[in-house]
């Protein structure tokens, strides 16, 4: 079915001018980048968008992380677009990525490893309203 997923470019991506040729990994994997914008969160933002994982050890490096560059946030169509997404994306630690994925070619750890996507139609729902607003999502 054509879905709309949510990806993030983190700021080790953005910091390293990185953002054309992530996004040309999505496009040649037949995505269409439908809402782009590049901006910087705020601590009580970043916290609040990775809530879920507020009990984790990693949670405070994750949101100083998320803030500490300007990041860039997408909506992506296409067919299955949430599993082709996460396919383009690979492993979360880029030491158990596959080759020609965004993780192995470009992140540098588990925690600076260059994008978010969402997991479930549910969470792309979520984190998609979370940034955009209906009048931002041209397709
Ligand atoms: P993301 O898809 O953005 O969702 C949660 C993030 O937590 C995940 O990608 C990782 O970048 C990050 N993360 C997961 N495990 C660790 C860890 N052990 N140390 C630091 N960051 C982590």
């Amino acid at each position: 079915a054509l879905e709309r997923t949510f990806s993030i470019i983190k700021p080790d991506a953005t910091k390293r001018n990185l953002t054309g040729k992530i996004a040309a990994k999505f496009e040649e994997a037949g995505l269409r980048i439908v809402a782009s914008k590049r901006i910087q969160l705020t601590l009580a933002q970043a916290q609040q968008f990775y809530g879920v994982h507020a009990e984790r050890p990693f949670f405070g490096e994750l949101c100083e992380f998320m803030i500490s560059e300007p990041i860039v946030v997408q909506v992506l169509e296409g067919e299955n677009a949430i599993a082709k997404n996460r396919e383009v994306m690979g492993a979360t630690n880029p030491a158990d990525a596959d080759a020609g994925t965004i993780r192995k070619e470009f992140a540098l750890s588990i925690g600076e490893n260059s994008v978010h996507g969402s997991d479930a139609p549910e969470t792309a729902a979520e984190e998609i309203a979370f940034f955009f607003s209906g009048l931002e999502l041209v397709g």
